[in-house]
């Protein structure tokens, strides 16, 4: 079939055979077929659905356009984590050392920011020295030292998945249930895994803001996990407000090493104790009654305080921050923004404040731009908190005022008081198995 007649089957409604996606997947991988084409393929995707089998059938040949990466020679059950992204979710920096120091195998690829949303390699890198680029026999020679080692996305894995995502971007083809799914999972399954948590993010901040929506991917992503003979539980988690008190990168760097202290946000600390408790059960090494207190006992023998200063060393980085975080960058000036009146703190709205800390130079605006590591954000205040008029409810970061002005008016923005204790969803919305 031609490609024309491939497009025209999906805009008018039909389900396409395997046949078609792999022609497809097939034809972007090598380049064969245009980008025009291509994004009316992906518009009439996101205008008329896809089928669980079509998605099937499309993390299939997504992951199969590259390598998979062959785990089998490490001993021990691997255990992957992936957030749908967020703003202050540094939970993977605080969860992988736990999960290792509990004796399960992490390997993990992660991302850099995303529009409002942070990464954790961007995260890692405020860290002196840390390499994320590693290759895949350096990535296995960490994961054999120390169970846990967090890299880049390899361009080996997935590559139909680069050209699609970049296309996506600049297209208005991202949010889609189908699409997002196959994305997020040609990628994991293509890490060599055995079992898989997925911490699906929904509100303000994350891509999917509807708690059906959520839980339709979270659905879908896990379904795609079994489909493949990966054991895979998705929780989905709320991401109204930023996790925890820290937003940039040196920030939440020092936030996690607070975490795995014991001394972190509650937020930070119960959303870590409740995916490593997940990770833990996955792995077969613990029940649902001994996962929790597992969890807790490396945070408090400092075991996985240790196996983060493991993984640092072994990734090139400077492993004294861990007991010394002032060796991090650090910006030079604060701004305080104030609560505009008394009450309850209602709402810190995640994607303002995202895009805020972006603007002190936190995130990127352009790919090519460079990260400020000291830059971000301090939040003294979360939703719920009763507060007066004139208190500080965060501080801006910075060290160069260039985007100083548009950060303040976005955590302005972001920033809603009310004469009632708010209404306040729980941190975890649901769960999917
Ligand atoms: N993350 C991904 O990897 N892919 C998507 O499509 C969305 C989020």
């Amino acid at each position: 079939m031609s490609f024309v007649d491939v497009i025209a089957k999906k805009r008018d409604g039909h389900a396409l055979s395997r046949g078609d996606i792999d022609q497809f997947v097939q034809g972007i991988t090598a380049a064969q077929i245009p980008d025009y084409q291509a994004s009316a393929l992906l518009m009439a995707i996101v205008l008329r659905g896809m089928s669980d089998q079509e998605t099937f059938w499309l993390t299939d040949a997504m992951l199969h356009s590259g390598e998979r990466v062959d785990l089998s020679d490490i001993p021990g059950i691997k255990v992957g984590k992936h957030s749908t992204g967020g703003v202050g979710d540094k939970v993977s920096i605080v969860l992988a050392p736990i999960a290792a120091a509990c004796g399960v195998v992490v390997p993990k690829m992660s991302g850099r920011g995303l529009g409002h949303t942070g990464g954790t390699l961007d995260k890692l890198e405020a860290i002196p020295g840390f390499r994320t680029d590693l290759s895949i026999e350096q990535f296995k020679d960490v994961l054999r030292r120390t169970g846990a080692c967090i890299i880049g996305q390899s361009a080996s894995l997935a590559p139909a998945d680069k050209r699609l995502y970049a296309l996506r971007d600049v297209t208005a083809t991202v949010p889609s249930v189908p699409l997002i799914a196959a994305s997020v999972m040609s990628k994991k399954l293509a890490e060599g895994g055995n079992a898989l948590v997925l911490d699906v993010k929904c509100g303000h901040g994350a891509f999917m803001k509807a708690e059906p929506d959520a839980a339709a991917l979270a659905r879908l992503l896990v379904a795609i996990g079994a489909n493949s003979g990966v054991r895979t539980e998705a929780v989905i988690t709320n991401m109204d407000a930023p996790l925890g008190r820290a937003v940039g990168n040196a920030v939440e760097v020092v936030e996690c090493i607070e975490t795995l202290k014991g001394d972190g946000p509650p937020d930070l600390t119960a959303l870590v104790i409740v995916l490593a408790s997940r990770m833990l059960v996955l792995s077969g090494r613990f029940d649902e009654r001994g996962a929790e207190p597992a969890v807790r006992g490396a945070i408090a023998s400092g075991a996985a305080l240790d196996r983060l200063r493991a993984l640092v060393e072994a990734q090139g980085g400077d492993a004294r921050v861990v007991d010394d975080p002032g060796r991090l960058p650090r910006a030079a000036h604060r701004r305080p923004v104030a609560a505009p009146a008394g009450g309850y703190l209602a709402t810190l709205q995640a994607d303002l404040l995202g895009r805020a800390s972006m603007a002190l130079g936190a995130g990127r605006q352009r790919i090519e731009d460079r990260i400020d590591h000291g830059a971000g954000i301090l939040i003294a205040r979360k939703p719920g908190d009763p507060v007066r008029e004139g208190d500080t409810i965060l501080e801006l970061l910075y060290n160069d005022d260039r985007g100083l002005d548009e950060a303040a008016a976005l955590a302005g923005a972001a920033i809603r008081i009310a004469a009632e204790p708010p209404p306040m969803r729980p941190l975890v919305l649901g769960r999917v198995a």
